[in-house]
């Protein structure tokens, strides 16, 4: 079990004093689901904290994104899921006085430092695996609201008087219930290899299921547990192939008619694995496992097909909020389609006009991951001898080239023992690189993010992010030298 992180929340409570001085704060995060749920964290602690504040969303905190915010008449910035990485450019502009910044982020830091800066990687904590950005913006939250407690009563004892409505509802509230939304940036962040949450996401989760927000568990490893009915289920889960369901329409449907359960409803349509009784979870979940030791599934694969699952016990049965993987999903489809407002609006509780725009965001985006995979997969990657690339010129968005990367990863032709980089137009003078590894790759020494800040500065470019996922912006017609830099940093990385 995880135990506290002392050093981790001592600079968390410095951040929070800082921004409890402030008299308005501008706050600034990333375009994806970490991001939103960084944002939407820390805007419900500034809320609660009773710090007024404006929320903005960058896709990628360039100098011209930097700029900008220093171009408002903000003094205090609060950067999440992001800032580490800049902060050689944000220090000059802390240096010039245009702002203070205050950073919660777990992305791979500059070389420069600055006071208010909470990221996992300066206390020895993973930040590709163990905290994502908004774990790091939990982390915040309950500082500030320590802090802002704290304030609450010496204000009280200062002036003797007895505390206030406002003043109560604050103090009571310790943050804990931000949890879920931690969890969800988490796993969209896919912190949660080999099916579970580790390290200090652990502890995240701890807090949540005190909080009476999560409920965990072991249940089978599958997407779409809430939403997908039962046969889609199972047709679409390819990360463990079982021969005769895995892609396999009149299979999967077979294979479910031949069990000996209700698993359609009155009118006709399938149940979701959500609104099963543990016994049918248990018959279904068996005869899978049947299934596939039959086929020769190999036992290792086997057991991928159980994993912790992360369930938001305040969300309705049945929808995408209820299952962190689902939910993560949800947001990126929002905000890597410019429409980063509706997903924050869903994670703060705005159901009505956002869970419905957001739904329609969600089926566009599933069928441009899916086009975006079977392109690749059709036209195939090119190898060099450490690792393999491709080029969708302005086929596949710049923001979910990654998320299709490394989903073909493991399809034919596409090996999971090299890491994958794809290329797509970023503007007409932009290309927008994406680099995707594997954890086995990552213990036998592979850091794309130091690949793609050398790669990409060696062609003017620049670049950044975490070990196993990492990106970049290169000048259009460069792609080749960064290939062969690329491929040559990794070359060294492996051997
Ligand atoms: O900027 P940020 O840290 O939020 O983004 C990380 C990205 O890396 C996400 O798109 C996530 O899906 C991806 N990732 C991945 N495989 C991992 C870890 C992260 O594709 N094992
Ligand atoms: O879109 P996002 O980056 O959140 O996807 C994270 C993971 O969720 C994917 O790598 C994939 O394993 C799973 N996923 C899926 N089917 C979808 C969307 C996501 O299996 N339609
Ligand atoms: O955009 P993509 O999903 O490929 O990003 C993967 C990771 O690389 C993310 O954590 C992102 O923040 C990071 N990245 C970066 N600098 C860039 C592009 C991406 O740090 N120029
Ligand atoms: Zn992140």
């Amino acid at each position: 079990m995880a135990g506290p992180i002392p050093d981790l929340e001592e600079r968390a409570t410095r951040c929070a004093r800082r921004l409890c001085e402030a008299d308005r704060v501008l706050l600034a995060s990333h375009i994806d689901a970490d991001g939103l749920t960084s944002a939407a964290i820390a805007s419900q602690a500034l809320e609660r904290a009773g710090i007024p504040f404006e929320t903005v969303f960058e896709k990628q905190l360039d100098e011209e994104a930097i700029a900008g915010i220093a171009a408002t008449d903000y003094e205090t910035v609060l950067f999440t899921d992001f800032g580490s990485g800049q902060l050689d450019v944000i220090g000059e502009y802390e240096d010039a006085g245009a702002f203070t910044p205050v950073i919660a982020d777990h992305h791979q830091p500059a070389d420069r430092d600055t006071e208010y800066h909470l990221n996992p990687l300066l206390f020895g904590i993973d930040g590709a695996s163990e905290l994502s950005g908004a774990g790091a913006s939990y982390v915040l939250a309950r500082a500030l609201a320590d802090v802002a407690e704290a304030e609450i009563r010496e204000g009280v004892s200062a002036d003797g008087g007895t505390p206030t409505a406002a003043g109560e509802a604050t103090a009571t509230r310790d943050n804990r219930d931000l949890a879920a939304l931690a969890v969800v940036g988490a796993v969209g962040d896919m912190q949660a290899s080999g099916g579970e949450l580790h390290g200090a996401n652990e502890r995240i989760v701890e807090e949540g299921v005190a909080a009476g927000v999560l409920e965990t568990g072991k249940d089978l490893a599958l997407y779409g547990k809430q939403t997908r009915p039962l046969p889609k289920l199972l047709e679409y889960a390819t990360d463990v192939q079982i021969p005769g369901i895995s892609g396999d329409e009149a299979g999967s449907l077979r294979f479910l008619e031949d069990l000996d359960l209700e698993l359609r409803r009155e009118d006709g349509e399938w149940r979701r694995w959500s609104g099963l009784t543990n016994e049918e979870k248990q018959t279904v979940a068996s005869a899978l496992v049947k299934r596939a030791v039959s086929r020769g599934v190999p036992a290792k694969k086997i057991d991928q097909l159980v994993g912790t699952s992360y369930v938001l016990s305040e969300e309705p049965v049945g929808t995408e909020l209820r299952d962190a993987s689902e939910f993560s999903t949800l947001l990126n489809a929002t905000a890597r389609y410019e429409r980063a407002d509706v997903g924050l609006g869903v994670c703060l509780g705005n159901r009505e006009g956002a869970l419905e725009r957001a739904r329609k965001l969600l089926r566009n985006h599933r069928r441009n991951l899916s086009e975006g995979i079977d392109l690749v997969t059709r036209e195939g990657v090119t190898h060099e001898d450490n690792l393999q690339w491709f080029h969708a010129d302005d086929r596949i968005r710049e923001t979910i080239v990654g998320i299709v990367a490394g989903m073909a990863m493991g399809n034919d032709g596409i090996s999971r023992s090299k890491p994958i980089v794809a290329f797509a137009e970023k503007n007409d003078e932009e290309i927008k690189v994406s680099a995707r590894g594997t954890h086995g790759l990552v213990r036998s020494g592979l850091d794309l993010s130091t690949v793609m800040t050398d790669a990409s500065q060696a062609v003017d470019g620049d670049g950044g992010g975490h070990d196993v996922a990492a990106g970049a912006t290169v000048p259009k017609g460069r792609e080749s030298e960064f290939v062969e830099r690329a491929d040559e940093l990794v070359g060294d990385q492996l051997s």
